[in-house]
């Protein structure tokens, strides 16, 4: 057999995915396991939604479409904008995706090349710094620290950006802490990218998930025209991870290049789910806040039985649905930990360290589970460890 481009072994899975089949595995052993491992919302997609794309599926609204997005979602993710963001972009400035995550891929093949760097908060989305490897950019993986309850600092990139910066990815709130970042924070950064000429990939997936913080997008600094592209979709505020549906809004010209980036991979984004994302912006939002005040509800057991476990502290997410423990008093690294808790306790979670080097000491729990659950994994954890 020939050989593999050597660039596979640069890129990554996902550690979210390596737990889940280890947990599967004790499941199959006949072992209980309570899931805190997969980011994906409990709840059901909501009605409405799935009622769009049954219509549009039996009115066989079914072949391809336009590359970059059907017309009418376009102008529902325009206004959407408006009302989240404060300005509307041009349609010229949106690109509908399978997920938010080609947003990520397409952003860094268009932007970044070989010896490029990248700045990216460390522990974060595990896709960012795969990508960073897998394109040989320069890796700048910033820590985000603890004393800073996890928010990318702006004086740290201010430190780090150099001539050779490209990129600047940001997301808050964050995967894997559960952090937000404050508005001067935000806007500092976006200053920072306009002083350098750097552009920013801002991950905004989880900008409907906030607990008592409003939210802010650096995108303010130049309506999403020159430098800031703009990432959120369906999956989390709409418990629509399976359908696959994103968007990227930023500079016309940068997502002319990206739709042709769509054409080549995949032609367009499945028609009748583009209807079902009309719906989930066009309509009643109680489904999102009613999932929100269940969240908020598990965010507290969580942190209140973290912080009850001897060697556990956990600092209260600002949005999401992660807490993000510091475990380092119990002399565990993050994996021997996670394997602990999976083999036994039945808790299944995820290392810290799978998000980054930074991560070590940490471990991240979903509460994406019944206050029930959470309450029984803690008694399992607490028995376990004692
Ligand atoms: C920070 C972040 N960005 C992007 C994604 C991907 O979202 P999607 O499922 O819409 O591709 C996730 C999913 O976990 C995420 O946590």
């Amino acid at each position: 057999m020939k050989n593999i481009a050597p660039g596979m072994d640069r890129i990554c899975g996902e550690g979210a995915f390596e737990y889940l089949a280890k947990a599967q595995a004790v499941e199959r052993e006949g072992g209980s396991v309570l899931h805190f491992e997969i980011g994906q919302p409990d709840f059901p997609t909501p009605k409405h939604i799935k009622e769009a794309a049954f219509k549009a599926i039996e009115t066989n609204y079914t072949g391809y479409v336009a590359a970059g997005g059907i017309a009418d979602l376009k102008a529902s993710i325009q206004e959407e904008i408006k009302k989240t963001r404060g300005f509307k972009p041009g349609a010229d400035q949106i690109l509908v995706l399978p997920g938010a995550k080609p947003g990520i891929f397409f952003s860094m093949l268009a932007l970044v090349e070989a010896g490029d760097e990248v700045l990216y908060p460390d522990p974060s989305f595990p896709t960012y710094g795969s990508l960073v490897k897998y394109l040989k950019a320069v890796d700048g993986a910033i820590p985000v620290r603890e004393e800073n309850e996890f928010r990318l600092d702006p004086d740290d990139i201010k430190k780090r950006i150099t001539a050779g910066t490209r990129l600047i990815i940001l997301n808050s709130p964050q995967n894997p802490t559960g952090s937000v970042m404050t508005r001067e924070e935000l806007a500092a950064t976006a200053e920072l990218a306009q002083k350098h000429d750097v552009y920013i990939l801002s991950d905004e997936i989880y900008s409907k998930m906030l607990y008592d913080v409003t939210f802010y997008s650096p995108a303010a600094l130049d309506e999403a025209r020159e430098r800031v592209l703009i990432l959120d979709g369906f999956s989390k505020s709409y418990s629509m991870t399976g359908w696959r549906l994103g968007y990227l809004v930023g500079p016309p010209a940068l997502i002319k290049k990206m739709e042709t980036l769509m054409i080549n991979a995949l032609s367009c984004t499945a028609s009748f789910v583009q209807k079902a994302g009309i719906a989930a912006l066009e309509g009643g939002q109680e489904d999102l806040h009613k999932m929100m005040a269940a969240f908020r509800e598990r965010r507290d057991a969580t942190v209140k039985g973290l912080n009850e476990i001897p060697g556990f502290s956990c600092l209260a997410p600002k949005g999401a649905f992660y807490a993000f423990p510091n475990i380092k008093k119990t002399g565990k690294t993050s994996r021997e930990m996670a394997d602990q808790l999976l083999y036994k306790a039945g808790v299944c979670c995820l290392p810290g360290s799978a998000f980054g080097p930074s991560g070590e000491g940490y471990l991240r729990f979903s509460y994406a589970t019944s206050v029930e659950t959470i309450n029984e994994a803690m008694g399992r954890i607490k028995k376990s460890l004692s």
